[in-house]
């Protein structure tokens, strides 16, 4: 059997015939995937993404196309100093409440990666963080969706994003958990990208049958919540819109300690108006491995830590601290509103990643490349911002709300992990009147952990604690 003519004749007039080199020796199951495959590549958007982001050109170009003197340090909500400041932040926790109380909030959480730094065989949601419970991060973020719902009296709808990879997986884990008593959860697969020859552009097999893919990055969030469900059923933004949603805080997959929905947050974004807003930390070094939140001729936008200049990354203040300090950690609220409109006529840039990938080579041989060798293609949600009407940032601190799982040793990291864990639920063991031993540094000397089913924060706790409670081991409360 040929393959399809107006197919074959398509890859042609774009360059990438050579896909259907082993087709004659494919079985009939291999040319149905392999077509099902190449038929789902825009090949127009292909071309230009070829023309604009592969090549010598483009690997010589430095990343970041803008000139430093134009970027400038954006105005962020800081944390509480005065009590006036203190009061500000209850008023919009109040008005969070009130969101979530009402069923105007929903939780986007992006789990379609494929941690490869981490090393760990399985989606990285199934991962067991937690320090003392062995809890995997998928069942603390869905302990606390629970929780949220029943302290303000209405469940608080998941979705989560998923990549083909790692989908079935995924599902099958919740499942086999009884999605941790989450009432109401969707799981929703993002979009691919082919992978292409960094010196070609000609698009890379993994297979004489199947395409070298990958996911299109968390940007493709806003496709996947737009793409009809399971046999043409509503989209997840046309459930949303049914169930009144309209307001979406957005997470990542790898940081046990968000703050979900935290309702002072979704506060500051709604009293700004606001379409998309950002929660930020201070970058303590140059070289952190986080996005950047700057003004760039007056729009606001986030250049990411891989594209950041040594000019920009280390230009300090006077007073010698960083002057573009405003770390993204990737925590957002967006607008159900704002995402239609992406959807419907703004489109995401996309940006470039040198990357090794396996690939056939023209004897039909599987050759593992030993230096990057080819540019895979993905889209970043936080380039949504420059399109934003209105957004807020806001300063979150870092002991309580960041410590993202990404490498199996050294920074970031599960020893990392743990340690913050500890150290952040010892303080609210403190602060609920416990008595909690100290390193000489400070540090909690064993494991601790609290079940977001016991407490979602130290206040919550400190009405639930007995008195006289002491940590004298290894302490987990569920
Ligand atoms: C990311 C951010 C960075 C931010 C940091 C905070 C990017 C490009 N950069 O860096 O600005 O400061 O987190 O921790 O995201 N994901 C998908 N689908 C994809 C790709 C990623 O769902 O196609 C999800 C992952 O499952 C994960 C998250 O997005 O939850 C982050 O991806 P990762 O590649 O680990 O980003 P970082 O480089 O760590």
């Amino acid at each position: 059997m040929r393959p399809d003519p107006e197919l074959a004749d398509r890859l042609k007039r774009h360059g990438q015939e050579h896909l259907l080199a082993w087709w004659d020796r494919l079985d009939a199951t291999g040319r149905a995937q392999l077509a099902s495959e190449l038929s789902a590549i825009d090949l127009d958007q292909l071309d230009r993404l070829v023309a604009e982001l592969v090549g010598e050109e483009a690997d010589a170009a430095g990343s970041l196309a803008v000139d430093p003197e134009r970027v400038q340090p954006i105005d962020v909500v800081r944390l509480p100093q005065t009590d006036g400041e203190r009061i500000a932040r209850r008023r919009a926790a109040e008005l969070g409440a009130d969101a979530l109380a009402a069923g105007e909030v929903g939780v986007i959480l992006v789990a379609g990666g494929s941690g490869t730094r981490l090393g760990f065989d399985g989606p990285k949601g199934t991962y067991p963080i937690g320090p003392v419970s062995r809890a995997s991060l998928f069942q603390i973020h869905a302990e606390k969706i629970v929780a949220l719902g029943r302290r303000h009296g209405r469940p608080v709808p998941l979705y989560v994003m998923t990549s083909p990879d790692n989908d079935e997986a995924t599902r099958s884990f919740f499942e086999s958990h009884g999605n941790f008593g989450l009432d109401r959860v969707r799981f929703f697969v993002q979009g691919q990208m082919p992978a292409v020859d960094r010196v070609t552009g000609k698009v890379l097999l993994a297979a004489p049958d199947h395409v070298a893919l990958s996911p299109d990055g968390h940007g493709g969030t806003l496709a996947a919540l737009a793409a009809a469900g399971p046999d043409g059923s509503p989209s997840c933004l046309e459930e949303l819109r049914e169930r009144g949603v309209r307001t979406l805080f957005y997470f990542q997959v790898d940081n046990p300690l968000v703050q979900i929905a935290d309702p002072a947050y979704l506060g500051m974004h709604r009293q700004a108006d606001a379409e998309m807003s950002f929660k930020v930390i201070e970058r303590l070094t140059p070289d952190e491995k986080v996005g950047v939140v700057v003004m760039v001729d007056g729009v606001p936008q986030v250049i990411e830590y891989s594209d950041l200049p040594p000019v920009l990354a280390n230009r300090r203040v006077p007073e010698g601290s960083l002057e573009l300090w405003a770390g993204s950690i990737a925590i957002h609220v967006l607008e159900r509103t704002f995402i239609e409109r992406l959807v419907g006529d703004a489109k995401l840039p996309f940006h470039r990643a040198v990357k090794k990938v396996p690939f056939v080579d023209a004897s039909g041989a599987t050759v593992k490349p030993d230096g990057p060798n080819a540019v895979k293609f993905e889209q970043f949600i936080f380039d949504a911002l420059p399109l934003a009407k209105r957004w807020a940032i806001v300063e979150t601190d870092r002991p309580t709300e960041f410590e993202p799982l990404k490498n199996a040793v050294g920074p970031d990291s599960p020893e990392t992990v743990h340690r913050r864990m500890s150290d952040l639920f010892g303080a609210w063991l403190e602060q609920a009147g416990a008595t909690v031993p100290r390193r000489a540094d400070g540090s909690v000397p064993f494991d601790v952990e609290i079940s977001p089913l016991y407490a979602l924060d130290a206040q919550e706790l400190r009405s639930r604690l007995e008195p006289g409670f002491v940590v004298d081991g290894p302490t987990y409360l569920k």
